[in-house]
């Protein structure tokens, strides 16, 4: 399994440009279930998920056609396995999100089960409970979920869905089955994260009729068919905050392009707290960082709040900032899976519950660590920046799957990264 190879205390410097949204890349490339003509996505990240996503379309019949790196067209004319296996579903959670279309196109999916994860049960009932409403059979046997449209309706119905909570990929899965239903159907508690809306903005461009779409409440009235479209991936607003964190936890200076502030405001204004200088563009963001942060507490919730997937990168900053800081998660019960990897590097943490109380300490000292997930591997990559010596990073597997070339970008901002294959 590859590494990395830290060696820390450089600033980090320059421009970097970021990738599109992997979390809005995985809704769209199931997008293109629903219409017979070709989709064409650009801007897409060339991520580990995105490429087991195509890989799972593929299987299933869509043809996949790469134009260039970020740019591909889908076709699922000859869909024919509404199929999500096991060893494709068990590698990527996300997969769940072939369900919703497969069934408003196909009529019928079996979708493996995701089973539980580093940071959390993360049960899909409410995705199974919203298809019931629109009319689905449902039946989870075997740890697959099967589901079809009622016989003598052979097709999805409009519904009023109001989700228990607020669940991302539950309202992309259900607008998805939607667009394609008898009548209307209404999301409320819906999901109000940039994703959702770039998901709809998409789907508005194959023919679909959505409005409410980053709002609590989202109307679909469902049409016969979808038709082809192009559409370009937004930015990954998620590695824009991991690259301010980077550049703030090193004391540097970056601009990143191909990104925008927009759908950051609750990481801005807490990195505008600890210290920093930030500069927006129209398609870009600067940030300075002060000669050594304050700690800033953090609380996560659903967006536009502060997201869940900085809460890891907010907790190493704080391991080198100016005074203590408290960060709670209340989305995942098991989310603080690298607290005790930086107390490997040296930092002052204690847990309770689902509360960290992180005590700035003067410096980290590299050491091996091991990756546990996505967002806990990003932490481990900032600490290992700022630490003294050298860190090495195992089980990096993680990373690929949310990071594009992470290495690279790193070293064109002056950081000292090699991958150890
Ligand atoms: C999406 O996951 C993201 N993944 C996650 O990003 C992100 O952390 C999460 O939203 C929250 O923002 C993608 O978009 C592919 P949820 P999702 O359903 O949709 C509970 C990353 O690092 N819940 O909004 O799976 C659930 O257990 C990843 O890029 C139920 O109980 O998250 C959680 O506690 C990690 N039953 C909460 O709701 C359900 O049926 C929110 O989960 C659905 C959810």
């Amino acid at each position: 399994m590859d590494k990395l190879l830290i060696r820390g205390g450089t600033a980090l410097r320059g421009e970097v440009a970021i990738s599109g949204a992997k979390n809005a890349a995985l809704p769209i490339l199931c997008a293109s279930l629903l219409a017979a003509e070709p989709l064409y996505l650009s801007n897409l990240p060339q991520l580990r998920d995105v490429s087991t996503m195509l890989r799972l379309l593929e299987q299933m019949g869509v043809e996949v056609v790469c134009h260039a790196p970020d740019m591909v067209s889908l076709n699922s004319r000859g869909l024919h396995n509404p199929l999500a296996p096991y060893d494709m579903v068990k590698t990527m959670r996300a997969s769940i999100l072939v369900l919703g279309p497969l069934l408003a196109r196909h009529g019928e999916a079996r979708v493996s089960l995701p089973g539980g994860c580093a940071i959390g049960a993360r049960p899909v009932e409410q995705h199974i409970k919203g298809l019931q409403a629109m009319g689905a059979e449902v039946n989870v046997e075997h740890g697959y979920i099967h589901a079809c449209c009622a016989a003598d309706k052979g097709r999805l119905q409009g519904a009023c869905i109001v989700t228990d909570m607020v669940t991302v990929t539950g309202t992309e899965n259900l607008m998805m089955a939607a667009v394609l239903a008898e009548g209307e159907t209404i999301i409320e508690n819906a999901a109000r994260e940039p994703e959702v809306v770039d998901l709809a903005d998409c789907l508005i461009s194959m023919g679909a009729q959505i409005s409410g779409a980053g709002t609590d409440k989202i109307r679909i009235r469902g049409v016969e068919r979808l038709h082809g479209a192009r559409h370009s991936i937004m930015a990954d607003r998620i590695e824009t905050g991991t690259y301010l964190c980077a550049a703030a936890a090193t004391g540097g200076e970056v601009r990143l392009t191909r990104t925008s502030a927009a759908y950051l405001d609750a990481v801005v204004d807490k990195l505008l707290d600890a210290g920093c200088d930030i500069v927006t563009e129209r398609d870009a963001i600067r940030l300075k960082a002060p000669a050594r942060l304050k700690a800033v507490s953090v609380r996560t919730s659903p967006y536009p709040a502060f997201p869940t997937d900085m809460q890891a990168q907010f907790m190493a900053i704080n391991c080198v900032a100016e005074g203590s800081a408290v960060i709670r998660e209340t989305i995942f019960e098991n989310r603080f899976m690298h607290a005790v990897e930086l107390i490997r590097l040296g930092a002052d943490i204690r847990i309770d519950a689902n509360n960290a109380m992180v005590t700035g300490v003067e410096r980290l000292d590299g050491a091996t660590v091991m990756a546990t997930d996505l967002r806990a591997s990003a932490s481990l990559v900032i600490a290992g920046l700022v630490a003294q010596g050298e860190t090495v990073i195992d089980r990096i597997y993680h990373l690929d799957r949310g990071y594009e070339k992470i290495e690279e970008k790193l070293r064109q901002l002056g950081a000292r990264v090699e991958r150890i294959r």
